[in-house]
């Protein structure tokens, strides 16, 4: 045999060789993709929307419109566990004439700390920066350092039991935006 020939002959081998690995490497790549991709994918799940929670019945909220307080708990889901019924915030309910339900988030949309309401002042205060807020519409008092009202939240009251869309937002900022 020629020294070409034996050349051309290494080449080939180490071509097909390559090629072989090549291949392998190919047929274990997405087997393991695919199972990074199925224990990773709860995370890729986009957030679930508010959905309305049972929280009170409507007669044990007073007809004066003074504002209670209410932990709100649902099942909590992250990327692989479910916890039934955890507390996921709180709200302030009033009452109102008509029997609508007014509802806020008691999160401070400054920088996050809870809200209270305050019976003689007949407002809701933050003591954190102090942020007033004005009982009838959440509007945050001339002075206060939230850049926005109370974050309200939907309601609605169907056989004498009050359901709120419990929704929390991103705090700082003036916008209204889900967190
Ligand atoms: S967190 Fe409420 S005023 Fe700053």
């Amino acid at each position: 045999m020629k020294k070409s020939d034996s050349a051309k002959d290494d080449r080939r081998e180490f071509l097909e060789k390559a090629g072989s690995i090549c291949a392998g490497c190919a047929m274990l790549g997405v087997p393991a993709a695919a199972g990074i991709a199925v224990v990773l994918d709860p995370l890729r799940l986009p957030p679930k929307d508010a959905e309305f929670i049972d929280v009170t019945t409507l007669d044990s909220l007073p007809p004066d419109g003074t504002p209670q307080k209410y932990v709100i708990k649902a099942d909590k889901q992250d990327a692989w566990s479910r916890f039934p019924d955890r507390v996921i915030g709180a709200v302030y309910l009033r009452r109102l004439k008509n029997d609508t339900i007014q509802a806020f988030n008691v999160v401070c949309p400054h920088l996050g700390c809870a809200i209270e309401y305050r019976d003689v002042e007949k407002d809701y205060f933050c003591p954190c920066h102090n942020s007033d807020f004005a009982l009838e519409d959440g509007a945050q008092g001339r002075g206060s350092p939230s850049a926005r009202p109370l974050d309200s939240l939907e309601t609605k009251v169907e056989e004498g039991q009050v359901w709120v869309k419990f929704q929390n937002f991103q705090t700082g900022i003036a916008e209204k935006k889900p967190a």
